[in-house]
């Protein structure tokens, strides 16, 4: 390399962050200003207003600009919240107000904006709160399409998770179904084919269902009509027979959810799709674990190898979500509560945390019952 393009090279290299950092860097009275609000001090704040009044307009307008640019709600209000204590001793001291209007609007503007936000997010809540519903929405709206609802629910009563996972489906929510996929006879079009499901060529509304009178009974089962789950089960060959039930309907646990373990005996779902390799789906582990507390006063915890494996398949469990060696898995409420361990699927899909005793069954003084014990 020529020793001219050499230091041209460095001088580009050096001048690059040095201009940067001049555009953004800070005054010295913005710096005290700064830290003197953060700490409270007023005496300092009424000092450094009273003797820099010539700058202080600029320094307003470069927070103002400052807001506008910050990324957040919080951060721009925090900012807002600096420039108004400015702007209001400024005008004390200085008899000159200038800006106090212009900061309200701006503030009043970013709440505005948050609180639709908020709204906005309250909107779209209902469509998850029953377990296991899933709304699908970002690439039906870029199309202009209604959004779309998975109900585990309705799907539960004839299929195993196992019939759906991990194959075609990961057990985790990717934003990547689509209708080349469906159209094509995979993922929802493995069943939705006019054969296991009705054709999702022939009734787009029945998925695309936000905003439809076919919403409220994906959200609420209570409105589902008995008698069409029933054709479906027989079409199916999963034999439903609600009759077996008390109150001949779908059972609920006291938290208004539909309660799975009472179903269980009520039908048979299916645990493997046509052409899905066999095996996996038959095996299962016939045993129970028990999880001690840590307190006296809150139960073990009893876990059944055999109800999950009966249901999900190992490699679900194993190892994304569980070590297969005893003890080897911490878990925890907090853990849960952020979706991991037991959290993967309770909450989400199976029953809620709210229902504390059926996880924690057995008094800590009772005898383990043959469950093997982690410690
Ligand atoms: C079995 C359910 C189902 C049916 C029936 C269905 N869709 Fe979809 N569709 C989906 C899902 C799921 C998505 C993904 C939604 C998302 O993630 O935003 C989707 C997305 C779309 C998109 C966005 C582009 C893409 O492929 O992701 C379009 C357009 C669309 N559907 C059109 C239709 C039309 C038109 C029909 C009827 C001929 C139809 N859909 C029927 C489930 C269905
Ligand atoms: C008919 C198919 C089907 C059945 C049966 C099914 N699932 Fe799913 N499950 C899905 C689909 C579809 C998704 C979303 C996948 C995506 O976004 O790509 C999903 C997502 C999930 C998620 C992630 C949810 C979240 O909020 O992050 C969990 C957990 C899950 N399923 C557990 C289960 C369990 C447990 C069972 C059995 C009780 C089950 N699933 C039965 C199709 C099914
Ligand atoms: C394992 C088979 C299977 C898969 C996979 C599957 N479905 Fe279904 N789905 C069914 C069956 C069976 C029904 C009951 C309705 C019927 O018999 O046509 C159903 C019903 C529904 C309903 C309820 C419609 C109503 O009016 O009550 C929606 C919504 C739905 N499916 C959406 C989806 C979406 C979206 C996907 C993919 C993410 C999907 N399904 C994947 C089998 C499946
Ligand atoms: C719903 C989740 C889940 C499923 C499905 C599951 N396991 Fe496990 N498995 C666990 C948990 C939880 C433990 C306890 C881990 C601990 O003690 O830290 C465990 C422990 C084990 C262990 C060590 C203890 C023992 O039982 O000997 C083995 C081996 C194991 N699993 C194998 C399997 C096999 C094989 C399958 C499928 C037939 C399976 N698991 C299905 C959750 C699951
Ligand atoms: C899906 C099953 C499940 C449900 C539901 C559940 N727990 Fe737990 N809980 C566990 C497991 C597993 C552990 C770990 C046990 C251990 O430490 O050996 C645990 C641990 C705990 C602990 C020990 C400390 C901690 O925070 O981890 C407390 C306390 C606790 N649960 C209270 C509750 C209460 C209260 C509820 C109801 C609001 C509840 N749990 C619902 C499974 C559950
Ligand atoms: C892969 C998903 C999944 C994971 C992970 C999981 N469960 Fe479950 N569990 C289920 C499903 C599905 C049911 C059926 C009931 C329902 O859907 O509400 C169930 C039912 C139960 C029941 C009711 C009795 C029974 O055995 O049928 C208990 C108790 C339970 N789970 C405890 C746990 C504990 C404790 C953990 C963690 C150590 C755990 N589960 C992890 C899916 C899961």
């Amino acid at each position: 390399m020529k020793a001219r393009t050499f230091f041209i090279l460095l001088a580009l290299l050096l001048a690059g962050p040095l201009t940067a950092k001049a555009a953004f860097a800070e005054s010295k009275f913005m710096k005290s200003f700064r830290t003197s609000y953060e700490q409270n001090r007023f005496d300092a704040l009424g000092f450094l207003v009273k003797t820099n009044k010539d700058i202080i307009p600029g320094e307003i307008r470069s927070l103002l600009d400052e807001a506008r640019a910050a990324e957040g709600f919080e951060k721009k209000m925090a900012i807002l919240d600096l420039a108004a204590t400015m702007a209001t001793m400024y005008g004390e001291w200085h008899g000159q107000d200038g800006f106090t209007g212009e900061i309200e609007a701006l503030q009043k503007e970013e709440l505005k904006k948050e609180e639709e936000r908020k709204a906005e997010l309250e909107k779209w809540k209902k469509y998850e709160a029953l377990p296991g519903n899933i709304l699908m929405r970002v690439k039906a709206e870029a199309a202009g399409m209604a959004p779309v609802i998975f109900p585990h629910w309705v799907h539960r009563i004839n299929f195993e998770c196992k019939a759906c996972h991990p194959a075609p489906f990961e057990m985790k929510k990717t934003g990547s179904i689509g209708m080349t996929e469906i159209f094509g006879g995979g993922l929802c079009g493995k069943c939705h084919n006019g054969t296991t499901a009705f054709s999702a060529a022939a009734d787009c509304e029945r998925c695309h269902s936000v905003g439809t009178p076919g919403e409220a009974h994906l959200l609420d089962p209570r409105k589902a009509d008995i008698s069409k789950l029933r054709e479906t089960s027989e079409r199916l060959g999963t034999g439903l027979n609600l009759d077996l039930l008390p109150g001949k309907a779908l059972p609920y646990d006291r938290f208004g959810n539909i309660d799975w373990g009472l179903l269980g005996k009520a039908r048979k779902p299916i645990r493997s799709l046509e052409g899905a390799p066999a095996g996996k789906a038959d095996e299962t582990r016939d045993n129970e674990i028990l999880f001690e507390s840590p307190m006296p006063y809150v139960n073990n915890v009893v876990f059944s190898h055999k109800t999950h494996s009966e249901r999900v398949v190992c490699s679900s469990c194993h190892q994304a979500f569980f070590k297969d060696q005893l003890g080897a898995n911490i878990a925890s409420m907090k853990d849960m509560a952020e979706g991991a361990s037991c959290g993967a699927c309770h909450q989400k899909v199976a029953f809620k945390f709210a229902d504390c005793n059926r996880c924690h069954s057995k008094p800590v003084a009772e005898d383990a019952g043959g469950a093997l014990k982690r410690k």
